[in-house]
């Protein structure tokens, strides 16, 4: 397997290419090469060659006598360049962006293993053994989503981590919202769905200390499915999954990978601030995004092997404070729902 970092340190070109390329972002008018290379300490060949290589993929960057160089428009690429412009140049000291990796969230455990700090964040642009919930896969072609882990560094007990996914649910479909307009709703307890169809996956990975039995990291890892075609995925998933761009073509072409990543930073900061005190917040939000609530539902024990339809039948009530689901089954018995016991499926399709 290769692993060609992105914006690895000691590859100064990379760098000064992702430099220039932030720098050129946040400029509307043109930029001298000379005003770039004395910003970035660099050489103005080191600049002309930057911008070539940006060209080459894909970048169209207009350049004028005695202007200097003004980008035009840029293809839909995760880049380090990119992200920085909208995080800044100190937060992308804690960001790594992978061209291809087996799985963001094993990168993670391994970098929190040598101690990385709270707020370290893998994205790639492609996962070779993308994982999902419960040891299932997470397809993940390259081009086209964004594979994301973040870690976190929380002082408290395993058993009071219960809502993190939940709460993580929320803080992605913000950034999705504010980076492409589109609000997807929540399906219970923390799958991202749009027009009754899953678009995101979020797996929490947690490692504990074995003789204090206090969390070392949790590993959030985030899977959204951003320019597929209805086509790339399996036909057996095709009722059920989707992608940003499928569910709204308007968006087709509009949709920039970099600038979601980035609010998911943004939005993934704000909550590691908030934990665990900001419960609140998280639970409003959560509770108006929710799609499952008021909804027919199949209540399916987690390692069962039954077919959804064979769940037990009831109807979803509410969330509860914990962000557990009250459901009313159809003898009139009510029950609260723990993520970890059940999973839920709508009775007129996914969500
Ligand atoms: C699910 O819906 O089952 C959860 C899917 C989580 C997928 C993400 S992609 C980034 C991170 N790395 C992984 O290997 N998995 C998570």
């Amino acid at each position: 397997m290769v692993i060609r970092k992105e914006n690895h340190k000691q590859d100064g070109k990379i760098m000064t290419k992702d430099k220039v390329l932030a720098m050129l972002i946040n400029t509307d008018s043109y930029m001298s090469g000379e005003l770039i290379s004395e910003e970035l300490g660099v050489s103005r060949a080191a600049v002309n060659s930057a911008v070539k290589s940006l060209r080459s993929e894909g970048y169209i960057i207009e350049s004028c006598t005695n202007k200097g160089y003004k980008l035009i428009s840029r293809p839909d690429r995760l880049s380090s360049g990119e992200i920085e412009a909208i995080v800044g140049p100190e937060r992308m000291a804690n960001v790594v962006v992978l061209d291809s990796v087996d799985s963001t969230n094993k990168k993670l455990k391994e970098l929190g293993y040598s101690g990385c700090p709270s707020g370290t964040v893998v994205i790639a642009n492609e996962q070779t053994g993308g994982r999902g919930r419960l040891g299932r896969s997470f397809l993940s072609p390259r081009d086209c989503g964004i594979y994301f882990s973040i870690l976190l560094r929380p002082d408290t007990a395993p058993s009071d981590t219960g809502s993190i996914t939940a709460w993580t649910s929320v803080a992605v479909a913000e950034a999705i919202q504010k980076s492409t307009g589109i609000e997807p709703g929540i399906k219970w307890v923390n799958d991202l769905v749009v027009n009754n169809h899953k678009i995101c996956g979020i797996l929490t990975e947690l490692s504990v200390e074995s003789e204090s039995m206090r969390i070392d990291n949790i590993v959030i890892g985030i899977g959204l499915n951003v320019s597929n075609k209805i086509t790339d995925f399996p036909e057996e998933l095709r009722s059920t999954a989707s992608s940003l761009a499928s569910e709204y073509p308007d968006k087709i072409g509009r949709l920039n990978r970099s600038a979601i990543a980035a609010q998911m930073i943004i939005r993934l900061d704000q909550l590691i601030a908030d934990w665990p005190h900001n419960s609140e917040r998280y639970l409003k939000r959560y509770r108006e995004l929710s799609v499952t609530c008021g909804k027919e539902v199949n209540v399916i024990p987690i390692g069962s092997s039954s077919e959804p339809s064979e769940g037990r039948k009831g109807k979803a009530l509410s969330i509860n404070d914990d962000f557990s689901l009250k459901v009313q089954y159809e003898d009139g018995s009510i029950s609260d729902l723990s993520s970890g016991e059940v999973s839920v499926r709508g009775l007129y399709g996914y969500a």
